[in-house]
Formats: C-alpha cells, structure tokens, sequence
C-alpha cells in the first residue's frame, strides 16, 4: 500500500440478504477506489448483534457477505477485507468514546428512532449506542473519507463530532473524516413502496431484490412493482415508481435518464419492467457464479480472512494504543 494515499473507509452490516440497493448504491462504486485510496472494507457482524440472530445463519452470512465483496471485485490483496469482530480494537475503542458521547445525541439520531420503533420489544443499549461503534469502526483506520448514502450520513456526521470533541481535549489524535464525493451509487427505493428505500428488513420479500434472487425471482418481483396509472414514460417525481425502475435500469446499463426515457418512449410499463428485469439479471448473474465458485474454496476464504484481519488490527492498534495512551490507561506491553 502507498503511504501518501489518503484512506477510506467503509463497510456494510452482516445480515443476510443483501439487496440490490446495497450493491448499485455501495459496493458496485467501491470496485476500483484501491487505485486512489487505501481502502478497508467491513463486514460488519458486531452491529449486526443489534437485532437477535440465529447464530449457524448469521455466521454464514458473514462470510457470504466477504465472499460477496471478492465477486464483485473487490480485490483483497490491494483492499483490507475483514471481519469487524476479528479486530477487536473497534468493540475497545467504542467502549472508550462512549464515554465522549452524549445521550441527547444518540437520542437524535433517525435510525435509533426508526429501529426501536420497529423493534419495540428489543430496544437495546447496542442499538442505542450503535454510531459510537461506527465511529469507532471510521477513526481506528484514520479515515479521511467515507462512501456512505444518505441514509447513513447523519452517523457520519457525529463520527465527526466525536472526532473533533476528542482532538480538542487531547490533541490531533483523530482524522475527522468527510463523506466520499466521488461516483455516487443510485439510491434505490423499495418496489412496493417509492417513497421508503430498498432494504434488506423489509417485511415484504416483494419490496425488494436480493443480490442471490434467481433470475425468476427477479422477473417476478419486477412485475409486480408499484408504478402508477399515467400511462406516460417519464423520469419525474410525480411518478415515484417509474422513477426508481429508471434509476434501476440507469444503474445497471450505465445509460442516462434521458437515454432510457427516449429508448421506451410509446412503450408500456410493462415493457419497461421487462428491461429492467434482464438489466438487473444482466449484472446479478455473474456475480452470483462467482459468488458459487469462491464458496466452493472454504480454505481460500479463511486465508483471506486471517490475513486481512491481521492487516486491520496493524492499522487499528496503532490508533488504539495512541488513544490508551492520551486518556491514561496503562499500557503493560
Ligand atoms: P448498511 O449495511 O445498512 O448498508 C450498506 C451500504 O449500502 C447503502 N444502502 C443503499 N444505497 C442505496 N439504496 C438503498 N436502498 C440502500 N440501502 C443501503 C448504505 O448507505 C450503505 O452505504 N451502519 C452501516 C454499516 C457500517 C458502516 C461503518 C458504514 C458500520 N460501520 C463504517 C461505513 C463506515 C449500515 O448499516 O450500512
């Protein structure tokens, strides 16, 4: 890795199910970042534990959620790759800035609101102090940047704070990190409702794709997505469900709203749903072979794992041990 290339740093949570919002909206963008930037990605299992899991699937998907990243090309020999929990510097230094984190802060935070409202019978201290360990997850690496869509930002945003709060009582301890301006992913909203982004806690299997749906699968749920009863091939809000086929279509095949609204000019929707469907298929396909063919190498994907975790945990202790050190505890090694 290139000393003089600034850092990135991002990751996505281990439970199960990626959809197709994760994928054009994050991963499919992080493909290629290594040439610019010393890039680390996670997989986050340690915030998955917010919500209860069964531990045999959760375990598997972990390493499908490693394997996913590998087939979509994410190369882990110029990436850090890694399992959150294998490092366990992010649960230490989260313990440490919980105690430079407000209450009234988490308090205000959407997805604390939205999750424990879903949630109501398992609101857990973790949930609550979730963002202190993304926090922590972004500053042990030094993160200069941080691709995240919008639904993240606000935990970006007091990633900084906490960041900054620190360097002011201790020094410049902390990178404080900014989001990535660089190709932004597509956001991409549930089929069955525009108005509520893609994801992967739906209720409803329709609302969104899984990035291991099979091609039927996908057709079938395509099919079925919401639109409207204009009749009229258009990329405007006023037609939310369109909208969001469009910004499906435009994500797979590269095209331009404007392209794809003149190459289905005079068509139906169902036509468009069509396109649609064999773009997704077009780019979920390959990447599920690959994805078959890394699962079949178990001993590859262990290497991978032990060797990534120990370049994380080089990078994360040196953080670590510094911020031991500037708020007093005692270092015997
Ligand atoms: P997570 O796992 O919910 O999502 C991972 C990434 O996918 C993006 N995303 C979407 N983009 C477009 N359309 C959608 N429908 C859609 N759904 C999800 C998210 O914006 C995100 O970029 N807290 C984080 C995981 C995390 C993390 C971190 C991220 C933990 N520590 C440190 C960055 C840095 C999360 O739950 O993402």
């Amino acid at each position: 890795m290139n000393k003089d290339q600034k850092v990135l740093y991002s990751g996505m949570q281990a439970t199960g199910n990626l959809t197709l919002g994760n994928y054009l909206g994050a991963l499919k963008n992080w493909v290629g970042l290594a040439d610019e930037y010393e890039c680390y990605y996670g997989v986050m299992d340690l915030h998955s534990l917010t919500v209860r899991q069964k531990p045999a699937e959760f375990r598997a998907h972990a390493r499908e959620l490693m394997t996913i990243y590998i087939a979509a090309g994410i190369d882990p020999e110029k990436n850090v790759l890694y399992l959150q929990s294998s490092v366990p510097c992010h649960a230490e230094l989260a313990w440490i800035l919980n105690c430079f984190t407000y209450m009234g802060e988490l308090q205000r935070m959407t997805q604390f609101k939205d999750k424990s409202a879903r949630h109501a019978d398992n609101v857990n201290a973790g949930l609550f102090t979730y963002p202190v360990l993304m926090a922590s997850d972004i500053l042990l690496y030094q993160a200069d940047v941080v691709p995240v869509g919008k639904d993240q930002l606000q935990h970006l945003e007091i990633t900084r704070d906490i960041a900054q709060r620190f360097n002011s009582i201790y020094g410049d301890v902390f990178t404080v990190p900014e989001p990535y301006v660089g190709k932004i992913g597509a956001r991409v909203m549930s089929l069955q409702d525009p108005s509520k982004k893609m994801s992967k806690s739906d209720e409803n299997p329709n609302a969104s794709i899984y990035l291991m749906d099979d091609p039927d699968t996908i057709r079938r749920k395509c099919r079925r997505a919401i639109t409207d009863s204009e009749a009229t091939i258009a990329y405007r809000d006023e037609q939310p469900g369109l909208k969001n086929l469009f910004d499906i279509y435009c994500a797979c095949t590269e095209k331009t709203p404007d392209e794809a609204v003149r190459e289905f000019s005079g068509c139906g929707y169902g036509q468009v749903k069509e396109a649609v469907s064999e773009a997704v298929i077009g780019i979920l396909k390959p990447l599920q072979d690959r994805v078959r063919e890394l699962q079949k190498d178990r001993s590859y994907l262990d290497q991978v794992m032990k060797t990534n975790a120990e370049r994380a945990h080089d990078t994360a202790n040196r953080t670590l041990r510094k911020v031991k050190k500037k708020v007093g505890l005692t270092d015997i090694r």
